[in-house]
């Protein structure tokens, strides 16, 4: 089935809080989040609007049905990558590593001199996708303000101690 990667628009905003929900049930197949008891909170409406009207918000249109989308903002002259999701019945044929580059072209013709994410450093899709894409994580002493307020705002959700910043510049 063709893929079209497309800006997000606002009547997709509830298709994309749906294919975040579902990606958590990865993380709980492999024990993570396992001391939570409700669901993580996903992006908010703003969240995406915000992201939308700033041109970093995109997904992917399999003719009609949306199967992944990436979201983000610029910190700076820095692009930060918010999300990135893709169902996981569409998973694995490149549409994650397409909407990451997709990102990446958006963000240049933005200023943005790199990517910078936050990742689980050591979950397969998470840290290693992003090394095979070219990111490299950023050591803690290179933090800055933004990014360890980021971090701030993870750790009532996450187990900050297995995350990592990653950062791979825009030539
Ligand atoms: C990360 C994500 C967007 C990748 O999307 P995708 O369309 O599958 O990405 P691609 O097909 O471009 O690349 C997939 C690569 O990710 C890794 N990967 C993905 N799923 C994996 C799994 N279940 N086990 C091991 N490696 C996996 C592999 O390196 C894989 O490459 P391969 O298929 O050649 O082995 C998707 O896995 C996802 O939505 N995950 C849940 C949400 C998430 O963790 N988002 C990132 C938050 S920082």
């Amino acid at each position: 089935m063709p893929i079209t990667i497309r800006p997000t628009r606002v009547p997709d905003i509830s298709a994309l809080q749906a294919i975040e929900a579902a990606g958590e049930a990865r993380f709980r197949a492999i024990g993570m989040f396992a001391d939570r008891g409700g669901p993580l909170p996903v992006e908010t409406q703003d969240d995406h609007r915000r992201a939308i009207a700033g041109g970093l918000s995109f997904c992917a249109d399999a003719e009609g049905q949306i199967v992944g989308f990436i979201t983000g903002r610029m910190q700076a002259d820095e692009a930060y990558l918010e999300q990135v999701d893709v169902l996981e019945s569409h998973g694995r044929r490149g549409i994650g590593a397409a909407l990451v580059g997709h990102f990446g072209d958006a963000a240049r013709s933005l200023g943005a001199r790199g990517v910078v994410l936050s990742t689980f450093r050591d979950v397969a899709w998470n840290g290693p996708f992003y090394a095979r894409l070219g990111f490299e994580e950023i050591a803690r002493a290179d933090l800055t303000p933004w990014m360890l307020e980021i971090e701030a705002g993870q750790r009532p959700f996450l187990d900050v101690s297995r995350r990592c910043f990653m950062r791979r510049a825009l030539p």
